[in-house]
């Protein structure tokens, strides 16, 4: 698993209950009695695409769906870019994800949207898609832990083989084998450098590093650009944090002042080292820390587009609103 959720035996019994309810093709469904096809071209040939997305207890109280329009955006050009039907409207699929997190009690917690191909056993492209929106619970991740992580020995798949922007599941194969290797050889996680040598990312996360008060990160080109990471970069610009997006080996990662990963699931998460070799700040004295704590406020703020001004109010809760869904899609983006 991920070195953000729990251990694989932890989970078995987490993600749903007899009482969970997902969104299923239109309809809200009982997640146990919810049915696939066992002849999809997905579940042969990891074609489908996906959302990794996050909801907050903001504040104020409310539920929110973080970056909400921008996921269902990103599900949409997946599925474009891999030649699936799309028939859906991001402001209905939202509406369908708050009333599936309403309808399970969570507010905290993790979104996962699938789109899934019919029965075709063949190659060819479907005239209909399959979507199903299963949520569970995640806590906020409160940034203490420090990650130890290996370079992989798997690189990052190759973006003339593969459409690397679009969040497909075959792709994620490749982050389960790099995965998989870091920790069995003991690290938390693996980083992936691309098909030439330079550092891509993470098997689900971005990474950033920071040397002498600027952060740099990854060119997009080989990397899934995440929200996340567009999201670090709008708080860099709040906070008056230069970053350059370049290409850069683990040599140069290696002796940077700090490093992290970030992405929906992982959020801000730091490093201690990288193959064994810890970095000079300590992860509380470094300005990463800094852009981690404003990660962690924009995401259970009511008023995220007032980011500016967190610096000055850092932690004191705001007035919550009373909004209903809709208006805090508008007020988010
Ligand atoms: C390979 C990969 N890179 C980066 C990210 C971070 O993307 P985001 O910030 O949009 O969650 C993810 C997670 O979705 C991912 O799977």
């Amino acid at each position: 698993m991920p070195f953000y959720q729990n251990r694989a035996e932890d989970l078995i019994m987490d993600y749903y209950n007899e009482n969970t309810v997902i969104y299923l093709d239109g309809n809200f469904v009982k997640a146990s009695a919810a049915k696939m096809d066992l002849y999809s071209q997905s579940l042969h040939y990891g074609y489908a695409v996906f959302e990794g997305i996050r909801s907050y207890q903001t504040r104020g109280g409310e539920t929110r769906i973080f970056k909400a329009v921008e996921h269902f955006r990103r599900l949409q050009h997946s599925a474009a870019a891999l030649n699936m039907a799309y028939p859906y409207k991001t402001d209905q699929l939202i509406e369908a994800t708050y009333t599936v997190l309403s309808k399970n009690n969570l507010q905290n917690a993790y979104i996962r949207p699938l789109i899934y191909a019919p029965a075709n056993m063949s190659f060819s492209k479907n005239d209909h898609s399959h979507i199903a929106i299963e949520v569970w619970e995640m806590a906020p991740f409160l940034g203490d832990k420090l990650l130890r992580v290996m370079t992989s020995g798997f690189e990052r798949p190759n973006p003339k083989g593969f459409k690397i922007e679009a969040k497909a599941t075959g792709h994620y194969v490749n982050s389960i084998l790099a995965s998989q290797e870091a920790k069995a050889a003991g690290y938390d996680e693996a980083l992936l450098n691309d098909i030439n040598g330079y550092v891509a990312e993470g098997p689900g996360a971005n990474v950033f590093f920071e040397k002498n008060g600027k952060l740099y990160t990854p060119s997009a080109g080989n990397i899934l650009p995440g929200i996340t990471r567009a999201t670090i970069f709008e708080i860099c610009r709040n906070l008056g944090i230069p970053v350059e997006e370049k290409l850069f080996t683990t040599e140069e990662l290696k002796r940077a002042d700090a490093a992290f990963f970030c992405g929906t699931a992982a959020e801000v998460i730091g490093w201690e080292s990288l193959d064994g070799e810890t970095f000079k700040k300590t992860w509380n004295e470094s300005l990463s820390k800094k852009v981690q704590n404003a990660y962690i406020n924009l995401v259970v703020t009511d008023t995220p587009l007032s980011f500016s001004e967190f610096e000055q109010k850092e932690l004191s809760p705001k007035a919550g609103r009373k909004d209903a869904a809709k208006d805090k899609l508008v007020n988010q983006n």
